[in-house]
């Protein structure tokens, strides 16, 4: 059997942002407007540092502005409200995103329900969860799955009728991930630790989302030949093979075993991650066009 086609997520998050920056360049050419990310970090937690450096990079980069607010790990949870507020009531800051997770002292449902829905950039408020389990276009959408459902549909076309197995059910990626595999007319099913014959279930799949944080967890086995799978783990792994101390980046899925055996696959690296950034700047892109009463572009 042949290999899989491999899903270049880092070309198509590259090309995205490239049509992102050219509506940027249009919003001030044409409305002398400049939109305007705020994230927030609380703690030193290495992964978040990474990922919150990154998001401020490529925003720049798309000709946004960047707000990067970094905060104690001991910080009151009244203080980041207090912050939180400061930001909604900010003209000049049209999404706001506080990156997970929290320190356990601060709670993360409070500091969520906090942030302005039409600033919410990382569709996580109750009202933009809502939106989107209603099947309702205004939601703001979770950027991660978002960003696997584009690559999904460029891949496939069309997803009606086709069976979909979500492994995982957090909030951020399982849940609204079925939401809108749902809303594309898919047959849906969510699995997760609890879930009985889970090989089975996976192996039931035409399109497999793997999202439990769980190192190289679905063997080539699980895959039903030919089936699209996107792994949306990024997992850090001892790699002795490398040297001593090193260490490699591998999702949730046995790449070299699933390969052979699926008929797309995203990498890990360079798969799913470039593109929630990119779905990131989309929404906070379209949050500045909301906000100012202007169409939203398509990009
Ligand atoms: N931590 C891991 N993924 C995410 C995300 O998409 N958004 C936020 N805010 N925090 C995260």
């Amino acid at each position: 059997m042949s290999e899989a086609t491999i899903i270049d997520g880092k070309a198509f998050a590259e090309a995205l942002r490239g049509r992102i920056g050219s509506e940027v360049s249009r919003l001030k050419a044409d409305h002398d407007l400049t939109p305007g990310l705020a994230v927030v970090l609380v703690g030193e937690d290495p992964a978040s540092q990474v990922y919150v450096r990154n998001k401020g990079k490529q925003t720049l980069e798309v000709g946004m502005n960047s707000y990067e607010h970094k905060l104690a790990d001991d910080t009151a949870e009244e203080t980041l409200l207090k912050l939180i507020e400061d930001l909604n009531n900010d003209d000049k800051v049209n999404g706001i995103l506080v990156q997970l997770p929290l320190p356990d002292h601060i709670n993360e449902s409070a500091v969520l329900a906090a942030i302005d829905p039409a600033k919410d950039v990382d569709g996580f408020h109750v009202v933009n969860v809502g939106l989107l389990t209603t099947g309702d276009d205004k939601a703001m959408v979770p950027c991660t799955p978002w960003g696997c459902l584009m690559m999904l549909k460029d891949q496939l076309g069309s997803l009606s009728g086709k069976k979909a197995v979500v492994l995982g059910r957090s909030n951020i990626v399982g849940k609204p991930m079925a939401a809108l595999l749902l809303k594309e007319s898919c047959t849906v099913t969510i699995a997760h630790s609890r879930t009985r014959d889970l090989a089975d279930e996976c192996r039931a799949a035409d399109i497999l989302v793997a999202a439990v944080g769980r190192p190289e967890m679905v063997p080539g086995d699980w895959i039903k030949p030919g089936a699209t799978v996107i792994d949306v783990g990024i997992n850090r792994i001892d790699a002795p093979e490398k040297g001593e101390g090193k260490t490699r980046l591998v999702g949730d899925v046995d790449f070299t075993s699933a390969v052979k055996v699926a008929g797309a696959i995203t990498p890990v690296p360079g798969g799913v991650g470039p593109m929630t950034i990119a779905c990131l700047l989309r929404n906070t892109l379209a949050a500045t066009c909301l906000q100012k009463g202007l169409n939203v572009p398509e990009v």
